[in-house]
């Protein structure tokens, strides 16, 4: 993976947005961090509130997976129908790294590099997830530092919403895809105007919407299946030495919480989209940098 750091220019961009935009995003880094921090078992790996379709079967699922079947089907549906073999991926808010894990073994990527802000969840995918084909990185999604067009897929589940200039995270990821490459994003919203500035964000960068899908209704359904897997993933992990009880109950207490309060209720959404990075040729459409249309089966 080839690295490179931000000019001087774009990290001043950054400071000027964080300061444009009044916060710094740096509350909801740091919980990610403290989790990372207090919560250092490799056997939580997802952090999103997972997606079920009506009677879902999960006869795809591997039974190593059956204790995050939610949080990683959303992961899946995202990428679903692209053809991810011997393709560059790029994970942008990884995370404790479930999602680099699926895409690494559910497929045949050539490479799969997950980035997070927060050290301990770097640290943590680490350990977790040993592959020849996975790396993780830590840095800052507004300042991606990696290298031009070195990506034939960037993925971002949930983690938007902690970022103070997602308009730089955008230009980022179309820098950082090859022409024809494909961007899977998706998020939870709570101010319902949000998702139409995104829409307009992601158009502003360049990226062109191949889709957009309202998944709330998904989402909290797997959420609310997905709790009884939580609490007892979180129950196994609650230590009196390393003081996480606190922490433990209130993130039990706010995913219990959400389907009804934030979901049910209409307060919150969660919307998804797939965007694409145009090729420069005139008249070329659809088609990725090796030339094939980016259509595949999922497993
Ligand atoms: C809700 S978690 C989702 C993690 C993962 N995508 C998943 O599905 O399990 C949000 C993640 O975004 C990360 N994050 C927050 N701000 C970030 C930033 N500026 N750049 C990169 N990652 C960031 C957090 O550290 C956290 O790991």
């Amino acid at each position: 993976m080839d690295r490179i750091a931000p000019s001087p220019a774009e990290s001043l961009l950054r400071k000027l947005a964080v300061a444009a935009v009044g916060r710094t995003g740096s509350k909801l880094a740091d919980l990610y961090e403290r989790i990372g921090r207090e919560l250092p078992d490799t056997r939580l790996v997802f952090q999103n509130h997972g997606y079920a379709e009506a009677g879902e079967t999960f006869d795809w699922l591997r039974p190593e997976d059956a204790g995050h079947r939610y949080p990683l089907n959303l992961a899946r549906y995202l990428v679903a129908g692209l053809d991810l073999d011997d393709r560059a991926i790029l994970d942008v808010g990884c995370g404790r790294g479930g999602t680099c894990s699926f895409l690494v073994r559910y497929f045949q990527p050539r490479q799969v590099v997950g980035l997070d802000y927060a050290g301990s969840c770097i640290a943590l995918c680490r350990r977790a997830h040993d592959h020849p084909r996975l790396s993780f990185v830590r840095g800052d999604a507004a300042l991606l530092p990696l290298a031009d067009e070195s990506f034939d897929v960037v993925t971002n589940i949930e983690s938007s919403h902690c970022y103070p200039a997602p308009w730089m995270f955008f230009a980022g990821v179309w820098r950082v895809l090859k022409p024809g490459g494909r961007f899977c994003y998706t998020d939870v919203f709570g101010d319902l105007a949000e998702p139409a500035r995104m829409r307009r964000r992601l158009e502003s960068s360049g990226l062109v919407i191949e889709s957009e899908d309202d998944i709330t209704d998904r989402v909290a359904r797997g959420l609310a299946a997905g709790y009884a897997d939580f609490e007892r993933l979180l129950g196994d992990m609650t230590s009196e030495q390393r003081g996480n009880a606190d922490l433990v109950a209130s993130m039990l207490r706010s995913i219990k919480r959400i389907p009804d309060e934030a979901y049910a209720s209409g307060k919150a959404v969660y919307v998804a989209w797939r965007a694409r990075k145009p090729d420069p040729m005139p008249g070329s459409s659809g088609r990725d940098a090796d030339g094939r249309d980016g259509a595949g089966d999922t497993p």
